[in-house]
C-alpha cells in the first residue's frame, strides 16, 4: 500500500520513522501529555513507542503519522490509526502532541488529515476514538472535525490508581468535516503522494 504524506494549513504529517523516537520520546515523559492516555504510552520510552507503531504497520494493523508544524523539521507528536480491521473496515485514532503546542489548532488538523487518509487510503468506513472522559480539548478537536459522542464507556480506563470512564466517538465515512472557512481557517489539505 502506498503511504502519504500530508500537507494541511498547520501543520504536515508524514509516516512515522525510528529517528522520531527521540523528539516523541521527550514528549512522552512529559506527565501533562501523558496522563489521560492508556498505561502501555505513559510507561513506554519514545522507542518502544515507534517499533510497537511499525510493527503495526508492518503487520497491517495500523498506520502512524508524525506530526510536524509547516516547515518544521522535527516532530512535535503524533497521529495514528490503529486497530484496523480490514474485514470491518474500521480503526481507533489516537494522538498527542508535545504541551507548548497546544491550543494552536495543530491537534484538530492532525486528526483531520489522518481521518482523511483513513477513509481514502485504507477504504474505512468508519473511525474511532476513546476519549477520557473531561479530556475537553481532545473532544473538542474531534467535535470540530466532525466526531460524534456515541456513548460512555463506564470505568473503561485505568487512570493513576483508579478507574475513569471514556466518551466513546465515532466518525463515519462523509462525516469528515472540511477546514474552517474564515481568516483563521484550516484549509482542506494537500495529499503528496510518496512510496515507503
Ligand atoms: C488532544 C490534543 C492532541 C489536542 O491538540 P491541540 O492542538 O491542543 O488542539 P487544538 O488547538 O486543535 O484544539 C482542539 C479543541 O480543544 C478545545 N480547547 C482548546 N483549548 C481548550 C481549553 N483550555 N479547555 C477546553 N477545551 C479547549 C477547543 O474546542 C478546540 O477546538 P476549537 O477548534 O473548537 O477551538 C493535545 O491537547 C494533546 O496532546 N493532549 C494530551 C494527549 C491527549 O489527551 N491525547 C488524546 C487522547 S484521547
Amino acid at each position: 500500500m502506498r503511504t502519504v504524506s500530508m500537507e494541511g494549513e498547520l501543520v504536515s504529517l508524514r509516516p512515522l520513522r525510528l529517528e522520531d523516537a527521540g523528539a516523541l520520546g521527550a514528549v512522552l515523559r512529559d506527565g501533562r501529555v501523558t496522563r489521560m492516555l492508556p498505561p502501555r504510552v505513559r510507561r513506554e520510552t519514545g522507542v518502544d513507542f515507534v517499533r510497537r507503531a511499525l510493527d503495526a504497520h508492518r503487520e497491517g494493523r495500523g498506520r502512524a503519522f508524525a506530526i510536524r508544524p509547516r516547515g518544521a523539521p522535527t516532530p512535535i507528536g503524533q497521529v495514528r490509526l490503529f486497530a484496523w480491521d480490514r474485514g470491518e473496515r474500521h480503526a481507533e485514532l489516537g494522538y498527542w502532541l508535545r504541551r507548548k503546542d497546544w491550543g494552536r489548532g495543530y491537534g484538530t488538523e492532525a486528526v483531520r488529515l489522518a481521518c482523511r487518509y483513513g477513509f481514502a487510503t485504507m477504504s474505512l468506513n468508519r473511525v474511532e476514538a476513546r476519549v477520557v472522559a473531561g479530556n475537553l480539548r481532545s473532544a473538542g478537536a474531534l467535535e470540530r472535525v466532525g466526531f460524534h459522542r456515541e456513548g460512555l464507556l463506564r470505568r473503561s480506563a485505568r487512570l493513576g490508581r483508579g478507574w475513569a470512564d471514556e466518551w466513546m466517538y465515532g466518525l463515519l465515512r462523509g462525516e469528515l468535516r472540511r477546514g474552517r472557512s474564515g481568516p483563521s481557517g484550516h484549509r482542506a489539505p494537500r495529499l503528496r503522494r510518496s512510496e515507503t
